[in-house]
């Protein structure tokens, strides 16, 4: 049995998703415990395109328990949505557990992140709108409102009652935004707890008991390192903790249970929303990386930032998350940009002229690094041979770029993205038994 943390070592939008769904073919349970709607992991199965944004990735395979833990801000109107897009698409949800301590994300903490993103004006975060920041702010503030409310009519509609009138305060007040009524929120969420109802379990001894019975578990991340509260590029970050301890934090397993943390490290860099972004590509190189990888949300369909692969941060990555992995998807996709010379960043060079490989604490002193890059030829997979099925099948050119991530990093790279189906990747390692 095997306990894997699956992880964005960077920005989020690695392609996660790819990787999870592999590895969970293998796994009993597939658990997502930190984050909420903000994530979007695009899998390709059977030739059809999933999106999911709250649910596992598991959930598209029959038997796997998919696991929503207590890390989870919940949006209940969303969920609702993802079931009814994955029930017509003919998958089975009867897998499905929600924690019972995951907190709601309510409408008005989506009116109050969009309001508060407004008021910021150019000094806005670009975040997702989906009220992910205010829902952790209840969180910690300690007045957020929790799936085992939801579940206890009375208990939720007291809770709503107080935090209507508190937030309505903040929207006419700050904001000069309309209110809410208690009503307008109670009907449609009573009526979503009745759906959710069946699937609402103590997923803290689910978890630990499956352990016990010596059970293959994945942990699915969402965003990425450099979007962490503590870690991140902040404030350009979400509100919860995309690094491995999260999703432990997130679920009740304690850390000794955990056996090996996948890193994700897409062969280029994206990121969506704002903020310094050393190795950004904001020419025709950019252009091509972003139409060959299809560089647009999942979530908000933003076009995504993109650039170089920066192996200063993926080593900052590897560092918080005690990383025991890498899987590198894209591989191909750097292959059909045509690009002559691929870039990799290998330090950061200062204002003062001298080369570092730490990753800065602050912004300003982030925005003041000059990537030094390391140069690759373009690889091309052979078209007659078809995807590349081993490591040794790849280009001498891929198989450089892939050694240079290791030395620099000190991590094996594990798993390699060669396409967008299954099929499509390479592994080095096994990771369940
Ligand atoms: P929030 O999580 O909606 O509050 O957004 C905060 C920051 O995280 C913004 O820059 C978002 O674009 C970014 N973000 C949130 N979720 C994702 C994701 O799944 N992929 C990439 N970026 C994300």
């Amino acid at each position: 049995m095997s306990v894997v943390v699956v992880m964005g070592a960077q920005w989020g939008d690695e392609g996660k998703g790819k990787f999870v769904d592999l590895l969970a073919s293998k796994a009993d349970l597939v658990v997502r415990a930190t984050g909420g709607s903000n994530a979007g992991h695009t899998v390709w199965a059977n030739g059809q395109q999933y999106k999911l944004h709250q649910i596992p990735s598991g959930v598209l395979y029959k038997g796997t328990l998919c696991v929503i833990g207590n890390g989870v801000v919940l949006d209940p109107e969303k969920l609702m949505e993802e079931m009814d897009y994955l029930e017509a698409k003919g998958v089975d949800l009867s897998g499905l557990r929600i924690s019972a301590g995951a907190h709601l994300v309510l409408p008005y903490h989506v009116r109050l992140d969009g309001a508060e993103e407004d008021r910021k004006g150019a000094n806005k975060i670009g975040t997702t709108r989906r009220g992910i920041g205010p829902a952790y702010m209840d969180k910690y503030a300690r007045t957020g409102i929790r799936v085992v409310d939801l579940m206890d009519r009375d208990e939720f509609l007291s809770k709503l009652t107080a935090q209507v009138e508190a937030k309505n305060e903040l929207l006419t007040k700050i904001y000069g935004l309309p209110g809410f009524t208690v009503e307008e929120i109670a009907e449609p969420y009573l009526a979503y707890a009745e759906r959710i109802r069946p699937y609402v379990a103590n997923t803290v001894e689910l978890l630990n008991d499956a352990i016990d019975a010596g059970k293959n578990i994945l942990f699915e991340g969402a965003q990425g390192t450099l979007l962490d509260v503590d870690f991140g590029t902040y404030p350009y970050v979400t509100s919860s903790h995309p690094i491995a301890a999260g999703s432990i934090i997130g679920a009740g397993v304690g850390p000794t249970r955990v056996d090996r943390v996948v890193g994700i490290v897409k062969a280029y860099t994206s990121r969506v929303g704002e903020g310094p972004f050393p190795t950004e590509l904001l020419d025709e190189a950019g252009s091509r990386i972003r139409e060959a990888g299809h560089e647009y949300g999942t979530t908000t369909g933003r076009p995504r930032r993109v650039g170089w692969l920066d192996l200063v941060m993926v080593r900052y990555a590897c560092r918080v998350s005690g990383i025991t992995d890498l899987a590198v998807p894209h591989l191909d996709t750097l292959a059909k940009t045509g690009i002559e010379r691929i870039k990799v960043c290998v330090g950061y060079r200062l204002p003062d002229g001298t080369v570092t490989r730490e990753f800065p604490v602050g912004l300003k002193a982030l925005a003041q690094v000059t990537p030094v890059y390391e140069e690759f030829p373009n690889w091309s997979f052979d078209p007659a041979k078809g995807t590349p099925r081993q490591y040794e099948d790849l280009p001498e050119g891929a198989r450089r770029y892939v050694e240079c991530i290791e030395e620099f990093t000190g991590v094996p790279v594990s798993i390699l993205g060669v396409g967008s189906e299954r099929s499509d990747a390479i592994y080095r390692t096994s990771f369940f038994s």
